[in-house]
């Protein structure tokens, strides 16, 4: 079937079986690679990306769901404030980094950010509840999305919570 869609700001049409799914299109059609192919049952948060506002698992969504949704992956958030006020407040907290989990602890948090600017450590705790990383542990974890809810109280309003 033809589909288009939004993806990270640009209009694209792409050919493909209804059933195809979202994170086998974004790495194979586009090589867009910061979605990572993980438990692929929605349970990892390794294929996170922002579906129509929404941080939702790639590999959950059909090719039919996308025809005129706005996708945007990793790569599109990494050109955002919103990405630095995350990615700055995980490095000062020493939030651990690797290929295969960032996308997932970055979105998350931004879903988390998005609908609570200060959240409390137990909400921040069940959020990251399905990421999977062994690395980092998790009092760090919620010192680096509170130093990032700070970063970007500072960046829109001149001061923190
Ligand atoms: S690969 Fe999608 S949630 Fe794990
Ligand atoms: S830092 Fe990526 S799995 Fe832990």
């Amino acid at each position: 079937m033809t589909i288009g869609f939004i993806l990270n700001g640009e209009d694209v049409v792409i050919q493909a079986e209804a059933n195809r799914r979202l994170i086998d299109i974004l790495r194979e059609l586009f090589h867009l690679l910061g979605a990572k192919k993980g438990c692929l049952a929605g349970n990892c948060g390794a294929c996170l990306v922002i579906y129509n506002g929404n941080v939702t698992g790639a590999c959950l969504i059909p090719a039919f769901r996308i025809r005129g949704c706005e996708i945007i992956t990793i790569e599109g958030f990494s050109q955002t404030n919103e990405y630095q006020d995350i990615v700055i407040g995980f490095s000062e907290a020493g939030v651990e980094n690797c290929g295969y989990c960032d996308t997932g602890k970055i979105l998350t948090a931004e879903a988390l950010l998005g609908r609570n600017s200060r959240p409390d450590r137990d909400t921040i705790l069940a959020a990251f509840n399905g990421i999977k990383c062994r690395c980092t542990d998790p009092e760090t974890l919620v010192e680096g999305v509170l130093a990032a809810a700070d970063i970007r109280q500072r960046r829109l309003y001149g001061r923190a919570l």
